[in-house]
């Protein structure tokens, strides 16, 4: 038996911050305890830095088929690149087309992920036509651990659902303990604003922002908010990024709603001004929902600390410049929609803590245990604790970084943050207590990553 000592560090998870040494045995957290107490055969040295749970991604995208081609990590690559960021877990969204099961999409997702993980991953289930079949289906998946299910008031025409078929799929989820998350933009008007838009000749990437207005996805979260309420049914709103969308959960949440959100660091760091960026450089910033005026960052912020925001993910969707994101030149509408961020994360979050925004503990809160514990991965993931799986990262606070395309690796041209610099880094990274990056170098492997089936929301009980 291979007894890990981590020793030196310190400590921090959502609830605490402790000087301890961390005993990992046959995978899992066995005990913590005052430094120097316990012995072990193979000792791991994180004195000065922190040892912290491995991050929790909730949403990302390896390999997605969009707008006539495919995000540019596999999840061979994006799941490499999610371990040198810190992140141990990922939630991906395996997709249903239209006129096609759940069941069809759910297999194809595995077959993606299956023998080409670096780290565990689980999924969530884009439902882009709910019928009688489908309906049903979503109990079965439920009962195998893909517990969530996406559904988008935007794109019309290829994910996007009607209220009706919302309604339908609370009304089961409410039934079946299932997470509806809603990607919350009113599609059907924004596709109005895009066709007047491109018949004034305004077409480049900026013009995404301006039609992508803040109250068409305010207007669509509060619809969402009502349409749970009548179902009786949780929900959980994805990629928030209006100050006027996080009014409408935070009044909901005031109502006592059992209603959550998520940002993703693209809002908190980026904005029009990215997209405004010449050369069509604009381009690389083109995700839905779009990126905000620098004004709506405070209001995301804020949220975050108050709790009204619960989660950060990183809805991580590359394309790549050339080739990919150049399928829009003369028509933003045509631009792939995604960002690059998987390894970004743990980093971006850690600088906002340096920064002011959020305390060290909120920092775990919103990037391990949160997520953990809205999908059901709780104590298992998300935290360090007896029991719970050994994903664990030593994190050196002190170290400096330049994020950059050309020390990245994800598998894109270009990196969102080109030449920001950000304190705090990524030393060590065990997944279920094996080594995935050892001292900044990858030691890990395709297909030691597995599926990991969850739970339902842990956040309602
Ligand atoms: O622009 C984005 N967010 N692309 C990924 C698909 C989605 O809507 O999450
Ligand atoms: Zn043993
Ligand atoms: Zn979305
Ligand atoms: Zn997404």
């Amino acid at each position: 038996m291979t007894r890990t000592l981590i020793h030196g560090g310190l400590v921090i998870t959502a609830s605490d911050e402790v000087h301890a040494d961390v005993l990992i045995e046959h995978g899992r957290i066995a005990a913590l305890a005052a430094p120097g107490v316990l012995t072990a055969d193979r000792t791991i040295d994180a004195t000065g830095k922190y040892v912290i749970p491995g991050g929790v991604d909730a949403h990302t995208h390896m390999e997605l088929p969009f707008g006539g081609t495919f995000a540019s990590d596999t999840f061979e690559t994006g799941t490499r690149a999610a371990a040198w960021g810190g992140t141990t877990t990922i939630i991906d969204f395996a997709v249903q087309s239209v006129g096609h099961s759940l069941r069809e999409g759910l297999d194809a997702w595995h077959a993606k992920a299956e023998g080409n993980c670096a780290v565990d991953y689980g999924f969530h289930m884009i439902v882009s036509d709910v019928n009688e079949h489908t309906l049903k289906e979503m109990d079965h998946l439920v009962e195998e651990g893909v517990t969530s299910f996406k559904q988008f008031m935007a794109y019309p025409g290829v994910f996007y659902s009607d209220d009706g078929q919302i309604l339908r799929a609370m009304q089961r989820s409410a039934e079946n303990g299932g997470l509806i998350m809603m990607h919350a933009e009113n599609g059907i008007a924004i596709d109005v604003l895009v066709e007047q838009a491109l018949a004034r000749g305004e077409t480049d990437p900026r013009y995404h922002g301006e039609v992508r207005k803040a109250l068409l996805e305010a207007e669509a979260t509060h619809r969402a908010i009502k349409l749970a309420q009548v179902a009786g049914a949780p929900l959980y709103v994805v990629h928030v990024s209006a100050t006027e969308a996080v009014a409408e959960l935070a009044r909901a949440r005031d109502e006592g709603l059992p209603v959550f959100g998520e940002t993703c660091p693209q809002y908190l760091f980026l904005s029009t001004d990215n997209l405004a960026e010449p050369d069509f450089e604009g381009a690389k910033y083109v995700c839905s929902t779009p990126l905000r005026p620098k004004e709506h960052q405070a209001a995301l912020w804020r949220g975050l600390r108050t709790n009204d925001l619960q989660v950060v993910s990183t809805d991580h969707c590359p394309f790549c410049f050339v080739g990919q994101k150049e399928l829009g030149r003369g028509d933003f509408s045509k631009i792939p929609n995604g960002l690059p961020g998987v390894e970004n994360r743990m980093d971006l979050l850690h600088q906002a803590v340096l920064d002011g925004h959020i305390s060290r503990r909120r920092w775990i809160e919103i990037a391990c245990a949160s997520p953990a514990r809205m999908f059901g991965l709780y104590p298992k993931k998300g935290t360090i604790a007896p029991g719970a799986d050994a994903d664990v990262v030593i994190y050196d606070p002190h170290a400096e970084q330049i994020m950059s395309a050309e020390t990245h690796h994800m598998n894109v041209d270009y990196s969102a943050y080109e030449g920001r610099r950000t304190t705090g880094r990524v030393e060590t990274v065990l997944s279920r207590g094996e080594p995935v990056i050892t001292e900044r170098e990858y030691t890990g492997r395709a297909g030691h990553g597995v599926f990991t089936p969850r739970s339902t929301c842990q956040y309602l009980t």
